[in-house]
């Protein structure tokens, strides 16, 4: 058998325990699918005394960057964060010649383009599929698998934490802040819960779906991104009456030679692939032309799937599989070019808080009528004469722009009161 593939670890949390216990339980296997013995011969972690679930015959670093000048072939990244050391282990790692796993979607949101050129100016691999949606492998699937008719769009829900939040709000009938907090105590939601709930994870795996996807530079500067905090039980329960869900998607859809890419809480059906992934799962619907749709599901984050995720990795590598990070040569890589603000067409969901007047429902169809916004259905609950009471409308396809546009106008009634709310309608 040839010479074992020599592995430094940076990071003994969850997840990088996860790959130690997973590489000593099934050496043998894994040995022989990857042609050599996958073996640990370095690690890095904060606390060396920690009591942990295994036994490390590796030699020990307190300073992660220290691993790039290991005896090793590859070195893992598992800290985390777009900069600091995990960037600075990173860059270093490659400098001194070694491949490179992470599970870092900061990082390469933010520096892909740059790291994928280092790698490949080396002949070093550059490998993430950790990065996005833990165990399921869609790196690879648009990186390598589904290439041969191009990719139309690629949609999905990418972090698990939200989804778990809103599943349990629609269960429950309950608020964001106390299902929040009730996931924080369970641990399904971080302490600062922001990066997640406020899109900007969500973001990260997108910009690398989105470059994998359409040959783009990852990019995260042309992405709007909403998260799902103004989220009410109220849409969550008007959603249910029309046969929807609310879920936080990643869009990435090409429009002409543009790319239309955003995060944002979505009305998807009921009974469709997307609309039914329950609690903490992920999922990515991807339009791959005349391969047809494909939809994969399953654990975002947590410690099998993700060590599953970096293993895949490490065994590609073993075997030699040493292709450009994105699918294609770094250097042609394109800027992405966003599709124009507000262009993205779909049904919307609206919602007026309103007062119950005669003639507001006249004064809010005379707006729609005359920017040209037709109306598929409409709900009007209970009564509730000169007090607020809400209205919900789904419009037929409208672009974004027209729909943001009659809203502002709609928002200056004085029978109106608050910001009208907007939510899109997508394919499940
Ligand atoms: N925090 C993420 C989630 C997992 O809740 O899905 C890691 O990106």
């Amino acid at each position: 058998m040839t010479k074992p593939l020599r592995i430094a670890i940076a990071g003994l949390g969850t997840v990088g325990g996860g790959v130690v216990k997973a590489l000593q339980a099934r050496g043998d296997e894994l040995a022989e699918r990857a042609g050599r013995r996958l073996d640990i011969v370095a690690v890095s972690a904060k606390n060396r005394r920690k009591p942990r679930a295994f036994i490390l015959p590796a030699a020990w670093s307190e300073d992660p960057v220290a691993l790039a000048s290991a005896d090793a072939d590859v070195v893992v990244e598992l800290i985390g964060g777009e900069d600091g050391p995990a960037r600075a282990l990173v860059e270093a790692a490659l400098a001194s010649g070694k491949h490179v796993v992470t599970a870092n979607k900061a990082l390469l949101a933010r520096h892909g383009a740059r790291l994928a050129a280092l790698a490949e100016e080396r002949g070093l691999a550059l490998k993430f599929e950790a990065a996005v949606a833990g165990g399921i492998p869609i790196v690879k699937a648009l990186r390598e698998s589904l290439v041969a008719h191009g990719i139309a769009s690629v949609r999905g829900i990418l972090n698990g934490t939200c989804n778990f939040i809103l599943t349990n709000m629609e269960r429950t009938g309950r608020s964001f802040a106390d299902v929040l907090k009730e996931a924080q105590q369970l641990g399904y939601a971080e302490a600062d819960p922001t990066l997640d709930v406020g899109g900007a994870d969500t973001a990260h795996k997108l910009a690398l779906l989105a470059s994998l996807a359409f040959g783009t530079a990852p990019d995260l500067d042309h992405m709007p991104v909403e998260g799902i905090e103004h989220i009410t039980p109220e849409d969550i329960g008007y959603a249910r009456e029309f046969g929807f869900r609310i879920k936080l998607l990643g869009i990435a859809k090409r429009m002409g030679a543009d790319i239309d890419q955003r995060v944002q809480p979505a009305m998807v059906r009921a009974g469709t692939p997307l609309g039914d992934v329950d609690g903490a799962f992920n999922a990515v619907a991807a339009d791959a032309g005349e391969a047809g749709p494909f939809f994969f599901e399953g654990r975002g984050a947590g410690e099998g799937p993700t060590a599953s995720a970096v293993i895949a990795d490490l065994v590609d590598i073993a075997r030699g599989s040493v292709g450009p990070a994105f699918g294609k040569p770094a250097g042609t890589l394109t800027p992405l070019r966003s599709a124009p603000p507000g262009a993205a067409s779909s049904a919307w969901y609206l919602r007026f808080e309103v007062l119950d007047v005669p003639g507001v429902l006249a004064e809010i169809a005379g707006h729609l009528a005359e920017s040209r916004v037709s109306i598929e259905s409409m709900l009007q609950r209970g009564r509730n004469p000169g007090e607020p009471v809400s209205i919900v409308m789904i419009t037929h396809d409208t672009p974004q722009a027209a729909v943001t546009h009659v809203l502002k106008a709609i928002a200056t009634s004085d029978k109106v009161l608050g910001r009208p709310r907007l939510i899109p309608m997508e394919a499940g």
